[in-house]
């Protein structure tokens, strides 16, 4: 995975690519590189590494400091260092290319281009589409690039530096985004908004089959045959404050406590005289009614708000609901039919096995309805139907607020579902709004509860092996709970069904194999007593989280973390917080690096 940026105007183009490739470098962070045109030639620059070492003042000759016009790219290299020739920026004397993405059949045209003389320096899809450019390149780059993007196949968004053009960038996209931007005399390319508010909120997004040329008065945008388009640009309402740290060590910690405001907000803008309302979101008059089987589809934090929004649209609606890991259905042969409403859960909207499996449900007549933070993303586009988490930009890779954010317009989607199809009245469904709304008060209530998480999480720090036990509600929010732990402390982390953890997982329990016991729902409690005595019975330690109402034994009390008590529906939403604030204050004890995990990148589009 990677973050391309690109600049031309009147000013250094080098800082200003590396302020840009600053907001990417979440996307990626093992190299960086960057191309500069100067006197008609390009020079490229790459690191192995973070993207801090390309502005040390060794890395670059002082003099290409006073180019205007270039390109850079942050990259995602797992396993070993990345090679120099693995890193992009990749070209030949004439031009230099970043990628975005990736090109499926790149192989293919490695071999095509090998046969034309072409050699590769590395196995990267992102060399092959710079030298088939190069080979296509007959002095218009529109023509070559438009040819370009008939013959890569994937999804992915570039953007090129021809030497014959000094001060124009290139741009085209295929089942990706490519964000160009306008400032005073000057342009942008990106792969991200985020990293295009930095500097101007003026946007455009390309289209199929659509070639960007970006000079520093004007962006031009032209079809296939080179034909001008009309556009309109879009003003991005994404503030600059939200993509920065703002005084917190962490963006985990300053994203999970954003979570009450953000919840409440996106609330407040889909509730209408006391009921949900989608009519701003542009979703049809009775969609809902239309459906009477759901599918649920995402992939690691998203599958497991779609598991919670199972259980919300089973309880509120009762219509059968299912959750599938995406990367596991895109390779099914789906049995779908015309009742049955797809749910694509993504907090960047480019997941490919998300967007996979969520093509493969469209190409069976399914209709989407795609529940996606990153606006104007492939699977916004793409879906049928998009509502917008509203969660801002997440910046760090464990995700936090969007998995609550999701999980607030699941609880909405549910009720709608329900007062549709009758199972609830109006009165009912202003109750569970309220409730709801509520609910958010909770999360300030457990980051209250700081510093019993923090001692909680000083005794995690030393632990190896964890599991992670609920039952109803309370199992897939531990699923989401142990994730964060992996993902940001490198905790060999487990979740269990606490019903189904007696038939085999308990043997490895022991006083240094702890427990983590969710223990919310109300109905529950007494068979979740018994699993905490049986694990107790073992020597092992048990920390228990938990709903305020709740007594427990005085051994159990000292280290227990206690939740607002809430209706068992919503008790989510606190429970959540407490598990993050869990895996972020271990993590942080662990010296971790929090918000950029090894191995682990936001959005696997690869
Ligand atoms: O962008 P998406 O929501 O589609 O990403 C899905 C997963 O890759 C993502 O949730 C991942 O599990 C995160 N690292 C969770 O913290």
């Amino acid at each position: 995975m990677s973050g391309l940026f690109g600049y031309t105007g009147a000013a250094g183009a080098f800082d200003h690519i590396l302020h840009g490739l600053s907001k990417l470098e979440y996307r990626g962070y093992d190299c960086a590189g960057i191309s500069l045109l100067l006197n008609g030639e390009i020079t490229t620059q790459k690191v192995a590494g973070r993207l801090s070492a390309l502005g040390e003042p060794t890395a670059l000759c002082p003099e290409l400091k006073q180019s205007t016009c270039g390109i850079g790219s942050t990259r995602w290299a797992p396993g070993a260092a990345a090679q120099q020739s693995d890193i992009p920026p990749y070209g030949t004397a004439r031009l230099s290319l970043v990628l975005s993405g990736m090109i499926e059949n790149y192989r293919e045209l490695r071999a095509q281009l090998s046969g034309e003389g072409y050699a590769f320096d590395s196995t990267s899809d992102g060399e092959v589409a710079a030298k088939l450019l190069d080979w296509l390149y007959k002095g218009n780059p529109v023509e070559a690039l438009a040819k370009a993007n008939s013959m890569l196949q994937g999804s992915y968004a570039i953007a090129v530096l021809f030497a014959d053009y000094p001060h124009e960038l290139y741009g085209v996209a295929r089942n990706s985004t490519l964000f160009v931007g306008r400032g005073e005399g000057e342009s942008y390319v990106t792969s991200d908004l985020s990293a295009l508010v930095e500097f101007t909120r003026e946007y455009d997004t390309l289209g199929k089959g659509e070639v960007v040329c970006l000079s520093p008065d004007n962006i031009r945008v032209m079809n296939q045959q080179g034909n001008l388009l009309t556009r309109e640009t879009q003003t991005a309402s994404q503030d600059l404050a939200q993509v920065r740290k703002g005084g917190y060590r962490h963006f985990m910690m300053k994203e999970i406590c954003e979570q009450e405001q953000l919840l409440a907000e996106m609330l407040r803008s889909r509730i209408f005289k006391g009921l949900p309302s989608f009519d701003r979101d542009g979703l049809p008059e009775g969609l809902f009614t239309r459906y009477h089987r759901v599918l649920i589809l995402g992939c690691g934090t998203a599958m497991h708000a779609g598991a919670l929004g199972k259980e919300f649209i089973e309880q509120l609606a009762h219509i059968s609901a299912e959750v599938h890991l995406a990367a596991e259905y895109r390779f099914r042969d789906p049995i779908l039919s015309d009742n049955t409403l797809v749910i694509a859960l993504s907090q960047s909207g480019e997941t490919s096995d998300t967007l996979s499996a969520m093509r493969l449900a469209q190409s069976k007549g399914a209709k989407v309805l795609a529940i996606v933070n990153v606006p104007g993303s492939t699977m916004a586009r793409e879906a049928d139907y998009v509502l917008y988490a509203h969660a801002g930009p997440e910046i760090s890779i464990a995700s936090t607020k969007v998995f609550m954010l999701q999980m607030g317009v699941l609880y909405l989607v549910a009720i709608e579902m329900g007062r549709t199809h009758d199972i609830i009245d109006d009165s009912k469904a202003r109750d569970l709004v309220k409730a709801l709304l509520e609910a958010t008060k909770s999360i300030g209530q457990v980051l209250e509860q700081n510093e019993q998480i923090q001692k909680q999480a000083r005794e995690m720090a030393r632990t190896q092996s964890v599991y992670y036990i609920g039952r109803g509600l309370d199992w897939p929010m531990m699923m989401e709970g142990s994730l964060k732990l992996k993902e940001v402390t490198y905790i060999h982390a487990e979740a269990y069904s606490a019903g189904e953890f007696r038939h085999g997982p308990i043997s490895l329990v022991a006083p240094d194999f702890p427990v983590v016991a969710l223990a919310t729902q109300q109905m529950l409690i007494p068979q979740m007593l018994d699993n905490i005595r049986e694990i107790r019975g073992q020597d092992s330690n048990v920390l228990v989280i938990c709903r305020n109402s709740l007594s427990l034994d005085e051994s159990l009390e000292q280290s227990a973390v206690r939740l607002p008590d809430l209706d068992d529906l919503f008790m989510p939403i606190p429970a959540a917080v407490a598990l993050q604030l869990l895996a972020y204050y271990t993590a942080v004890a662990k010296g971790r690096n929090v918000d950029a995990p090894r191995h682990l990148t936001k959005a696997v589009t690869d």
